[in-house]
């Protein structure tokens, strides 16, 4: 069997919920109760939570619905691919860039070394969230990448919108903020030369349904639930829906640029006239959020007046106090 088929059998057999028995698991596989045992360490090494009564056997201690190819290939084909554990779905695509098509889209329930900006880290405990990466061929080459982030925060924010899911706003350069703490994080990264089509991979993660007590987040962060207002997210829908609203937002991307962006961006600001301060290396600028303009940079508001500030290496933050 693959590496980690009997951990991934095991696990749809609790996501039916109920007790599960080590004998009857062992049975199931034909391996021991010792283990089947092993194999559960393993999945709660991925930070599922699982827990066992004497007598009885095994159960989740959530509820878990977990992603299905068939129904993400029945809308999208071969163009998505469901690697339910990975190291990374970013890094996955960026070492195949050159066999693949725009559009093309890696989905995982678990990401071993997940990682945010700056090589920080993004925790992905399994099945409790969503960590997808898009694949695009970029004509326009990478000085218009920057501007293609932001497009893809407001197009995911939207889509949530459609689906009823109100509140979710933006943290330029590419957060998504709901009550002002972190609900996802896009990150884009690329290959190619300057000058040249840039290869770009435009990766989400989005906290649905983590578990309060997930370790290793270093901010306040939120999950989709508290928008939604139930534990019930269908994950397999909102994960077509962000795949559809990724796809049109690239589309447009090519042909429109950020023609009349600015204004959808601008509503949807967390810190639009509040007080901020912009980090850059040892130099950090206080002042208002006017938020952005048309190269897609932020606008701070100082005594000097409204400057302009764009670049990879700028952190933004909340300056109240
Ligand atoms: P910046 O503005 O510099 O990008 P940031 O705080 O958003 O700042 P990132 O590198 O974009 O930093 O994201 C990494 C941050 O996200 C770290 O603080 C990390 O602890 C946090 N983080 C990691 N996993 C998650 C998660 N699943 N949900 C929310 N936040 C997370
Ligand atoms: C950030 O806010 O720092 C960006 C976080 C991006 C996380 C996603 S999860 C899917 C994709 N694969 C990764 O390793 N990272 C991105």
């Amino acid at each position: 069997m693959k590496e980690h088929t009997i951990k991934l059998t095991i696990l749809k057999t609790l996501a039916e919920g109920g007790f599960h028995s080590g004998e009857e698991l062992g049975e199931q596989f034909g391996v021991s109760r010792a283990a089947i045992s092993k194999h559960i360490k393993g999945i709660q090494e991925w930070g599922v939570d699982i827990y066992r009564v004497q007598g009885k056997g095994y159960q989740l201690a959530q509820p878990m619905q977990l992603l299905d190819e068939k129904v993400l290939s029945a809308q999208f084909g071969a163009l998505v691919e469901l690697i339910p554990v990975i190291d990374s779905t970013n890094q996955y695509l960026l070492d195949k860039v050159d066999s693949l098509e725009s559009g093309a889209v890696c989905v995982a329930e678990y990401q071993a070394k997940g990682r945010g900006r700056r090589g920080r880290e993004w925790v992905s405990p399994f099945g409790a969230n969503l960590y997808m990466s898009m694949f695009w061929r970029l004509d326009a080459g990478m000085a218009a990448a920057m501007g293609l982030s932001l497009v893809v925060g407001v197009a995911i924010v939207e889509a949530l919108e459609k689906l009823g899911l109100e509140g979710v706003k933006l943290k330029w350069p590419n957060d998504l903020y709901y009550q002002d703490r972190k609900l996802a994080g896009i990150l884009v990264e690329m290959s190619g030369q300057a000058g040249a089509a840039a290869n770009l991979v435009i990766g989400t993660g989005m906290n649905l349904m983590m578990a309060e007590q997930t370790e290793g987040i270093t901010q306040p962060w939120a999950s989709l639930k508290e928008v939604a207002g139930t534990d019930s997210i269908d994950r397999n829908k909102l994960a077509i829906s962000l795949i559809t609203a990724l796809h049109n937002a690239l589309t447009d991307y090519e042909l429109y640029g950020m023609r009349g962006f600015v204004e959808r961006w601008n509503r949807l600001d967390n810190f639009l006239d509040r007080p901020i301060k912009l980090i850059m290396g040892p130099r950090e600028i206080t002042g208002i959020c006017r938020g952005i303009n048309e190269q897609g940079a932020v606008l701070l508001e100082t005594e000097n007046g409204v400057e302009s500030f764009i670049g990879g290496e700028i952190s933004l933050r909340d300056n109240a106090n």
